[in-house]
């Protein structure tokens, strides 16, 4: 594994891989045991969209593993006035160990691999979230015990998550549900991708996609550098709400995971989201832990 730029990147035995070694860090984490594995290292953070869980579960893992992150704004950056993205990848190859990028296209991280010559991880694009669906992954492993065979259902836009959640689901041996209205469907080669190699039913019925399933998952309906598409949104989404109705129809100990941040009353209602706010504050924190397990795969042998 050399960049971890989308979830597809990652094979079944990688995802099992990390998650094992997301466990290690965390008992090590929370027993107070040494896990200096990158000291001397230095992790560059480039960040063109806003953060909480990611910004300070990065620079707190790296710190936690002997290691320093640098934060980098675009707005302070030159890429924020033009310097081309090739470039910027050359230059920060010679004075860091790794880049993780926020960023809006899926492209630049894919540049920053090609013309860079250190791991690029993908903080979040518009395409996909992998360190997320890392962490959503081990979350289910850790209240469920295992993953193959699960049914999660995820609910809303066809976005990121959407696309990083079917392809964390198919390589685990979950089944996937999908339910969002037409036209807002994630992508297209994803979906084909995952109905030759596993299950994927997407639907615009949300009682049919939750129906049974052990884990159902939200996200905003509104996206990060979509706000100016907010009020059709509201309009396309109204009906894509996890709330007691939709709960009812999943298994009895269903969890619920939101990556957050949440907009109650919207993608899900206040009461559903404080009576599963456990898992959802798990996942959240095993950001940190996902997050220092794909460090260490990628750097700690370098
Ligand atoms: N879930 C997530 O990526 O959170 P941030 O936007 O706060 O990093
Ligand atoms: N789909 C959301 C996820 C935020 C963590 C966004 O891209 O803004």
């Amino acid at each position: 594994m050399k960049h971890l730029l989308k979830m597809s990147d990652l094979s079944g035995e990688e995802i099992t891989e990390i998650l094992n070694l997301a466990d290690q860090l965390k008992y090590e984490h929370l027993n107070g045991i040494p896990h200096d594995h990158l000291k001397g290292k230095t992790l560059g953070m480039i960040f063109e969209k806003s953060s909480t869980r990611t910004r300070v579960s990065f620079e707190s893992g790296m710190f936690q593993l002997g290691g320093y992150a640098l934060f980098l704004s675009s707005n302070d950056l030159q890429i924020g006035r033009g310097e081309p993205i090739e470039d910027t990848a050359r230059v920060l190859s010679r004075y860091l160990d790794a880049i993780m990028i926020r960023t809006f296209e899926q492209e630049k991280p894919e540049a920053l691999a090609k013309y860079g010559s250190i791991p690029i991880i993908n903080g979040l694009t518009d395409y996909s979230h992998p360190c997320q669906v890392l962490a959503d992954l081990m979350t289910i492993r850790e209240y469920k015990g295992y993953l193959k065979g699960l049914k999660l259902a995820y609910i809303g836009d066809g976005n990121n998550m959407a696309n990083s959640l079917i392809v964390g689901a198919i390589k685990t041996g979950m089944s996937i549900a999908v339910a969002c209205p037409n036209g807002w469907l994630p992508d297209a080669e994803l979906i084909e991708w995952a109905h030759n190699n596993g299950t994927l039913t997407i639907t615009e019925n949300i009682l049919e996609a939750t129906k049974d399933a052990d884990v159902v998952c939200t996200d905003v309906w509104t996206s990060m550098g979509q706000e100016g598409e907010s009020e059709g949104r509201k309009r396309a989404f109204h009906d894509y709400q996890i709330n007691d109705n939709v709960m009812a129809v999943a298994k009895d100990d269903a969890i619920v995971l939101h990556c957050l941040p949440a907009h109650r009353e919207e993608e899900i209602t206040a009461k559903v989201f404080e009576e599963h706010a456990k898992e959802i504050f798990d996942e959240a924190e095993n950001r940190l832990h996902a997050q220092k397990a794909i460090l260490v795969k990628l750097l700690a042998q370098k």
